[in-house]
């Protein structure tokens, strides 16, 4: 009989255990929410993929995409930018963005895979992170004809 009881009470502890027990873990509370420029960054990478697929099946490029140039001002995520470092791949990604919508349609490929680079370039520097998906990004060009004699 006092065995019973002590089984029905073990029995009730873990039953109310179990109701008092979370039904699942919040997220972490101190999340910030994405900064000004990793927005504008993350506008930059679909602007990417879709220029590519463009690029690949010779379409027209999408207007020129003067909100970029707010890469220069956007407020980035504490820390994560060093202006002494950030801006002169800055200039030269906007640079690289207007010498893609001057260039002819047969130069267009490269142009694109230059942009790409400019990415690339201050992303080695400033944040790797996303260089696997920037890296993703380059289109295959032709082989240069083997010229003969040399
Ligand atoms: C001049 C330097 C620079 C150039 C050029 C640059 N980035 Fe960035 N990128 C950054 C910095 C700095 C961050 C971090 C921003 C922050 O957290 O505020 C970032 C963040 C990102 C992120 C992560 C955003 C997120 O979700 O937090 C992606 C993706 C990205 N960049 C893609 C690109 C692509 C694609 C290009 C080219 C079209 C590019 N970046 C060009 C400096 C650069």
């Amino acid at each position: 009989m006092r065995r019973t009881h002590l089984f029905t009470l073990l029995f009730l502890a873990v039953i109310g255990l179990a109701f008092t027990a979370p039904v699942h873990t919040r997220p972490a509370q101190d999340l910030k929410p994405a900064s000004e420029l990793a927005l504008l960054m993350r506008e930059m990478a679909v602007f990417m993929d879709s220029t590519r697929a463009h690029v690949v099946k010779g379409q027209d490029r999408l207007p020129y995409p003067e909100q970029f140039k707010k890469m220069r001002t956007a407020t980035p995520t504490e820390g994560m930018v060093d202006h002494a470092v950030y801006d002169p791949f800055a200039d030269h990604f906007l640079a690289s963005l207007d010498s893609f919508y001057k260039a002819k349609k047969k130069n267009r490929a490269q142009a694109y895979n230059a942009l790409v680079q400019a990415c690339a370039n201050c992303h080695m520097q400033v944040c790797p992170g996303p260089l696997v998906r920037i890296k993703k990004m380059y289109v295959p060009l032709p082989e240069p004809i083997p010229v003969k004699g040399k």
